[in-house]
């Protein structure tokens, strides 16, 4: 039996529950956090930030709504993944930005660990993954002496499809592909993932006959994980593309509703605009207890930061780990300014992993006897949730009871939907990233200027 033709059982719907009552003066010290009666001033300006979220709509704008119903991108995508992604052993993704940090989230939270480590079996022959986000030519150089050419695809990942990083990435790989394999063969270890028009890289895909998939127009790269930019890798590594879409749609039949209260994107981002506006938590820590969503972290990072820092405006996104970072920057937090507020998401674990055991248990470490790894995470992740209250940080928490391809799915649109909602709060446009241009002419100045290597 192929790879491809395992039956996938239906699972149970996503298991997520929000908790947002920490945030309130009486789940803190009784004085900080916000009154539960300004919730109503919310709740009032809600029908407002809707409104204006329908006219940004009908202009084309929040294309990712669509992200929840793609079942004829999904089949496409799966279909090429069956066919031409099986004939290689390593996926090379060249991309930046929203171009890459999806991907790596989906890698990170939806294969095991060191997937390129493992062996063919134990990846049931799913193909190898590198996603050469930076032109470091240190990590580029490395990266291409790992991979065979003969046996790698890439997939050049682009929405304006002239990005300077990834262009460059492009041109060094093409030849390395060209030397090895020459022109033809060349072109057929590549695939491109760009704007359906516009841009250098649909042209080059155009004029040379090489596979393209298109990045719907009206969703920019950091809104973009659930198109093509993230699905086709995704496949091709053998996630369950439908589960992520499934996802997305079950927290987009949320995020349509009406009534703030039962609206648990706007909710959040809502509370979040206080947390900013009426508290001053100028900066907001997203903290998972898994490492399985570490790239997560860094993916909303780039979401939110990218997303709502404009005019003045936007909280400082900062990526923890929990319980790495209880050792590096809750110390911080704890006693530090009251500047912050935040996420963390916890992850059902209790009763999993090994359980510790050995001689030295009776020597002063009795409150670790027959408790598993699992069991640790599960009590830090709800003590720290509980020393922040009790320091009167406003803190909020997502409960996971699983996190495969749904719980994901509606993670990533969950938080895209309240970066756009928060923006809209704001009167900023999240779709845009105009202060960044002005860096990007003054690169092109400087390496225009430079001596050329010989
Ligand atoms: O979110 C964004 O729009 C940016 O971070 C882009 O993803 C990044 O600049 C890369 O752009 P492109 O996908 O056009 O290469």
């Amino acid at each position: 039996m192929g790879r491809w033709l395992r039956q996938v059982p239906e699972p149970a719907p996503v298991p997520m529950k929000l908790d947002y009552s920490r945030v309130f003066t009486d789940r803190l010290d009784g004085q900080h956090g916000f009154p539960r009666a300004r919730l109503a001033e919310l709740v009032h300006r809600f029908p407002a930030i809707l409104g204006e979220v329908e006219s940004f709509r009908r202009a084309g704008e929040f294309g990712f709504y669509g992200l929840g119903r793609q079942e004829a991108t999904v089949t496409a995508i799966r279909r090429f993944a069956e066919g031409v992604g099986q004939a290689y052993d390593h996926v090379l993704v060249l991309g930046i930005g929203g171009s890459a940090l999806g991907t790596r989230a989906l890698i990170n939270a939806l294969r095991p660990a060191a997937w390129n480590e493992l062996t063919d079996e134990a990846r049931e022959f799913f193909p190898r993954i590198t996603v050469l986000e930076n032109v470091d030519p240190v990590s580029v150089a490395g990266a291409l002496r790992r991979i065979d050419p003969r046996r790698v695809l890439v997939n050049v990942i682009s929405k304006s499809g002239g990005t300077a990083e990834t262009l460059a990435q492009f041109l060094v790989v093409r030849q390395w592909l060209d030397q090895a394999l020459g022109p033809d063969a060349a072109n057929r270890h590549l695939v491109i993932t760009t704007d359906p028009e516009h841009g250098p890289l649909r042209e080059i895909a155009q004029r040379e006959g090489i596979a393209a998939l298109e990045v719907p127009t009206e969703i920019g790269g950091r809104f973009s994980v659930l198109t093509p930019v993230g699905l086709l890798p995704a496949a091709l590594v053998g996630i369950d593309i439908a589960g992520l879409v499934a996802g997305a749609e079950r927290a987009l039949e949320k995020g349509r509703r009406t009534e703030l209260l039962k609206n648990p994107a706007a909710l959040f981002g809502a509370l979040h605009w206080a947390a900013d506006t009426w508290l001053g938590a100028r900066i907001h820590v997203l903290m998972p207890y898994s490492d399985r969503l570490r790239e997560f972290a860094a993916w909303y990072c780039q979401l939110w930061a990218e997303s709502l820092g404009k005019g003045g405006h936007g909280t400082t996104p900062v990526a923890a780990l929990g319980p790495v970072d209880q050792h590096s920057q809750l110390q911080l937090w704890l006693d530090g300014p009251r500047d912050k507020a935040f996420t963390v998401i916890q992850l059902a674990r209790a009763g999993t992993g090994p359980a510790a055991e050995g001689a030295e248990l009776d020597k002063g470490l009795a409150y670790l006897a027959g408790r598993t790894l699992g069991d640790l995470l599960d009590a830090e992740q709800r003590a720290t949730v509980e020393t922040l209250a009790q320091r009167r940080c406003p803190v909020r928490v997502f409960r996971l009871a699983r996190l495969d391809e749904r719980a994901l799915g509606a993670l990533f649109m969950h938080f895209m939907l309240e970066t756009a909602l928060a923006g809209a709060m704001l009167g900023v446009d999240p779709f845009d990233q105009p202060a960044v241009e002005a860096g990007k002419i003054l690169a092109r100045k400087h390496l225009s200027e430079m001596g050329r290597a010989t």
